[in-house]
């Protein structure tokens, strides 16, 4: 799909469809209004007629209205004007792009991006219609013998804006849009491929290839390096699986010489059985997701390539499966971190933060300005959060701040969670340094406390990515979450902040 920018009147558009809105009570949009005025009020008397009420995301499609130039007009309903904001602008566009994919418009002009939506700009408009109409299109059906018949014959789709002295603003946006994007279906295709096909060395090849395409920086630890590492916390993970563990370190450096880093710290259990701690068979399909936190890290290290983002970053991930093999770990067994620190494995099902802490103390050589992991590591933050909010911790106030205000402006939100040392009781151990549970209480914090104990050197925060990683169900299927909340902090920390600003939250 090409995407492009615009601007002129909707009623002059040489398209094959020209998209405008319509609130409840049939109140046009200014755009709609244009065309109604060139049709001699064609629109108005449709919608006296009863066929459309202005309901958010309904549509209605019109062939060959008078004094308008494309083919097709499509109205899409906005709903009511007071309560027309973000989520609802981003549910208008998502019916306005199925409609036209599903219409025979070759292209399609959307003049939705010049609605005014509350607290949000013009690039924010153009970036959030980008990702939702890549969103709408996404398809994952590379493992069906038969392409679905679901052809489209849709190859454009243009975003209008008001006054030409936007265009350049949404230009940077819809870059900046499709360079999320991109990095999103990467993270979603590597989410949803099955366990079978997406292993440790499955992944690793991925970042071998990105690596190649975008010339990055690479390196991959085998067994033996990870050995004489003392990463023998992650290594008891991987004894119980026929699959090697792989530990992936992928480097862009376009900052200044000698600028800090930021490093990426994900996930990648390419599937969690639970181990010895079997998991219940029902719904265990989906711990094939347990590596989406390492796809997010990969999907925002393409996004910061395509964008040439000026910023040194540095993905580290830590990949293995969880399995019950007759050499895995045991209840009780005790090992000995990188970090010298000792560990009991109470629960062989709490195998993330296991991986995750060799990997954060591996982070400390780069000298790191802060580092951020990424983990579908609680049930719990599902709980607690839901499928809606990521969870984030972090060690330093400022970092989380970034974060959250990443997530808001990019509509990829978190919130925070508590780090009191009062939960650290939790993790006692009688034979070890700390146990790797701290029991059924707060079960994402004492997750983040355990980390927390491996990133004493520099800043860091920890999303908690559990809810909010993949949907299950009807839908079920990776999100690419959160991909879009690490670009807006990249790109904020990287200085070019002149697309796409959200605002802070008040509430
Ligand atoms: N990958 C899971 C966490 C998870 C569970 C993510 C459900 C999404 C949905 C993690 O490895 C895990 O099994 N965590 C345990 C920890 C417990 C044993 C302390 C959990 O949450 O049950
Ligand atoms: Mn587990
Ligand atoms: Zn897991």
């Amino acid at each position: 799909m090409e995407f492009s920018i615009k601007s002129g009147a909707p009623e002059k558009q040489r398209s094959a469809c020209v998209v405008v809105g319509v609130f409840e009570s049939r109140k046009l949009s200014a755009s709609a209004r244009k065309i109604d005025a060139a049709a001699k009020g064609f629109l108005t008397r449709i919608l006296d007629h009863g066929d459309m009420d202005g309901k958010l995301g309904a549509t209605l499609l019109l062939h060959a209205v008078p004094g308008v130039e494309a083919a097709r007009v499509l109205l899409v309903g906005l709903g009511k004007e007071k309560e027309f904001r973000d989520s609802e602008y981003r549910r208008a566009i998502v019916a306005a792009v199925r409609m036209l994919n599903d219409t025979g418009s070759l292209d399609g002009t959307l003049y939705l991006t010049e609605l005014d939506v509350k607290k949000r700009d013009t690039a924010w408009c153009v970036e959030q219609a980008t990702l939702m109409a890549r969103e709408t299109l996404y398809r994952f059906d590379r493992l069906k013998s038969k392409p679905e018949n679901t052809v489209s014959s849709l190859k454009l789709i243009t975003f209008s804006v008001v006054r030409r002295t936007e265009l350049a603003t949404a230009e940077l946006a819809l870059a900046q849009g499709l360079a999320m994007a991109d990095g999103i279906d990467l993270a979603k295709d590597l989410g949803n491929l099955p366990g079978n096909i997406c292993t440790p060395s499955y992944l690793a090849d991925q970042a071998r290839l990105l690596a190649e395409e975008h010339k990055l920086g690479i390196e991959i630890l085998e067994t033996a390096d990870m050995e004489a590492l003392g990463m023998h916390s992650l290594l008891s993970v991987a004894k119980g699986s026929h699959q090697a563990p792989k530990f992936i370190v992928l480097r862009h450096q376009k900052g200044k010489a000698g600028a800090k880093p930021v490093v990426l710290v994900g996930k990648g259990i390419t599937f969690d059985s639970g181990g010895i701690s079997l998991k219940p068979g029902a719904g265990m399909d989906e711990m094939k997701y347990d590596m989406c936190g390492a796809a997010s890290v990969l999907g925002t290290m393409k996004m910061a390539a395509e964008l040439k983002l000026p910023i040194n970053l540095i993905a580290v991930i830590p990949s293995s499966e969880n399995m019950p093999g007759g050499s895995a770990s045991k209840p009780g067994d005790i090992v000995t971190s990188m970090s010298g620190q000792t560990i009991e494995i109470l629960n062989t099902d709490a195998e993330g933060r296991l991986i995750l802490c060799d990997a954060l103390t591996y982070s400390e050589r780069f000298d790191p300005a802060c580092v951020v992991d990424v983990a579908t590591l609680t049930g719990a933050c599902v709980v607690s959060l839901g499928h809606v909010t990521t969870g984030l911790f972090a060690n330093d106030d400022d970092l989380a701040g970034e974060l959250l205000a990443a997530g808001q402006s990019s509509y990829d939100r978190a919130w925070q969670m508590p780090l009191f040392e009062d939960y650290q009781e939790q993790l006692k151990s009688n034979f070890a340094d700390m146990a790797n549970i701290g029991g059924p209480p707060a079960g994402s914090i004492t997750a983040a406390c355990f980390l927390s104990r491996f990133t004493k050197k520099y800043h860091w925060a920890h999303l908690d990515i559990a809810g909010t990683a993949w949907k299950s169900g009807k839908e079920k299927g990776a999100t690419g979450r959160p991909v879009a909340l690490l670009s807006h902090f990249l790109i904020e920390r990287a200085g070019k902040t002149k697309a796409a600003r959200g605002t802070r939250q008040s509430a």
